[in-house]
């Protein structure tokens, strides 16, 4: 298995590209079993997680051609053979259960794998399985798999969400555009991919009123057509890059970068002495002083400080003058990383969602194992202000969230290299 090196103290400079958001992509590939028409994604990442999606469509019967080197996904469900996503792909990626809302919008039927425990969490579908069941679906649970149908077809509902789920509005929206009828999604999840997901499926041709607000409303209509949709900015990768000028000095501009995408975070940058600016191509980060400050940080569904950032903020934050609390109040096991981070001289106690981080003027350099996507950055970026080696094991998590980690921080003078192993 690959291990990143890392050796710290390099101050970085110049731009670096943000893809396109994995999750939004994730969510935008099934909307192509809503349509027997092709369905063209433009700006797409290139990513293992990617391919677990697309072995999932293929494995549906979908025709996944991909061009510019993996940039372009055109999608075409015009030939289906299957609408069981079988165990086996799903246990390896738990978005795979957003095949499930068009599955049973355009064939009335589905038999989804349950995705089983993930490392930050129990992570359960109750949400997803409610919302389908107000739109009429049947759902049953044998042998670990959700057995759907929706005889006669889905029909609009007023859809309440329990939590404002990323996953079960985006499985809602995508149902509602076949149902006969008005769907009324309640505290719909308000994330940037929600919203680019039904700009995609409106380019489709489906009615949708109120993405990025807690009430959605969708006409159903009787087909889908064609289009070409290009995927939205990758937040999260976006957030990552923004802190690495932080860790080890210099000044990053991150290209397609977008404030509006990362409001709650700047916030947050900016209260830790970042300065973050708006440029035409988009945002450019630099630590105003020689050490961030001290900042409490609470995870909340968007627009709040988004989970999928914390581990990054919280190994900048083991460097800063002062006493931080980071409280995680979206997934209830998401500390791994901090172990991890303290054998590289961090100091930080973790108490239920809660972890206190008492900043330390430099970290050392330490062999590190990621044991989450979000966890292997995080120590990637303790590697670049620690001094010494760092060298994060068991990067297969890694690349299912960022391209070529190493080719993009090497560039702006970061020492990094990927080692392969067996
Ligand atoms: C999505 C993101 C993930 C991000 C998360 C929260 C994708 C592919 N993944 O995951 O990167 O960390 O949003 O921003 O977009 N829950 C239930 N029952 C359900 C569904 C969810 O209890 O039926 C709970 C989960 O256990 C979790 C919380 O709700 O504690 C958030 O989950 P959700 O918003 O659904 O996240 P995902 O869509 O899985």
């Amino acid at each position: 298995m690959d291990s990143i090196v890392v050796t710290g103290g390099k101050a970085l400079h110049g731009q670096i590209a943000i893809a396109g958001a994995k999750n939004a992509a994730l969510a935008l590939m099934p909307a192509t079993l809503l349509s027997e028409d092709p369905l063209t994604l433009t700006n797409a990442p290139r990513l293992s997680d990617i391919k677990t999606m697309t072995a999932l469509l293929q494995s549906l019967g979908v025709e996944v051609t991909s061009m510019q080197n993996g940039k372009v996904q055109v999608l075409s469900s015009h030939a289906m053979t299957s609408t069981t996503a079988d165990y086996e792909i799903v246990r390896k990626m738990r978005a795979s259960n957003l095949v499930l809302g068009p599955l049973l919008a355009r064939h009335h039927q589905a038999v989804v794998s349950l995705p089983g425990g993930c490392a930050i969490g129990a992570r359960p579908m109750d949400i997803h399985v409610t919302a389908l069941e107000a739109m009429g679906a049947q759902i049953d649970l044998r042998d670990g798999y959700l057995h759907a149908k929706a005889p006669g077809g889905l029909k609009g509902a007023k859809v309440p969400l329990r939590f404002a789920s990323v996953g079960a509005t985006e499985n809602v929206l995508m149902a509602a555009t076949l149902a006969k009828g008005t769907t009324v999604i309640e505290n719909a999840a308000r994330e940037p991919e929600i919203v680019d997901l039904a700009h995609c499926l409106r380019r489709m041709g489906a009615q949708i009123e109120g993405e990025g607000t807690s009430t959605i409303i969708v006409q159903g209509v009787d087909r889908l057509g064609a289009a070409t949709h290009p995927v939205v900015t990758d937040r999260i990768e976006l957030g990552t890059y923004m802190l690495a000028p932080v860790f080890c000095g210099g000044e990053v501009e991150c290209l397609g970068g977008r404030m509006d995408l990362v409001a709650a975070f700047a916030e947050k940058l900016d209260a830790a002495g970042v300065d973050v600016t708006e440029t035409d191509k988009g945002l450019k980060v630099k630590l105003r002083g020689d050490r961030p400050r001290a900042v409490d940080v609470v995870t909340e569904p968007f627009p709040g400080f988004p989970t999928d950032l914390q581990a990054q903020m919280m190994a900048m934050l083991c460097l800063a003058d002062g006493t931080s609390v980071l409280e995680e109040k979206i997934f209830e096991n998401r500390f791994m990383h901090a172990p991890e981070l303290v054998r590289m001289g961090a100091r930080i106690d973790v108490h239920g969602g809660h972890a206190t981080v008492h900043g330390v003027e430099t970290l050392k350099g330490a062999p590190v194992m990621a044991t989450d996507l979000r966890a292997s950055v995080s120590l990637i970026l303790a590697g670049l202000a620690a001094e010494g080696e760092t060298v994060v094991n068991r990067v297969y998590h890694l690349d299912r969230g960022y391209e070529h980690v190493e080719d993009k921080l090497g560039a702006v003078g970061a020492q990094i290299e990927r080692v392969s192993g067996t």
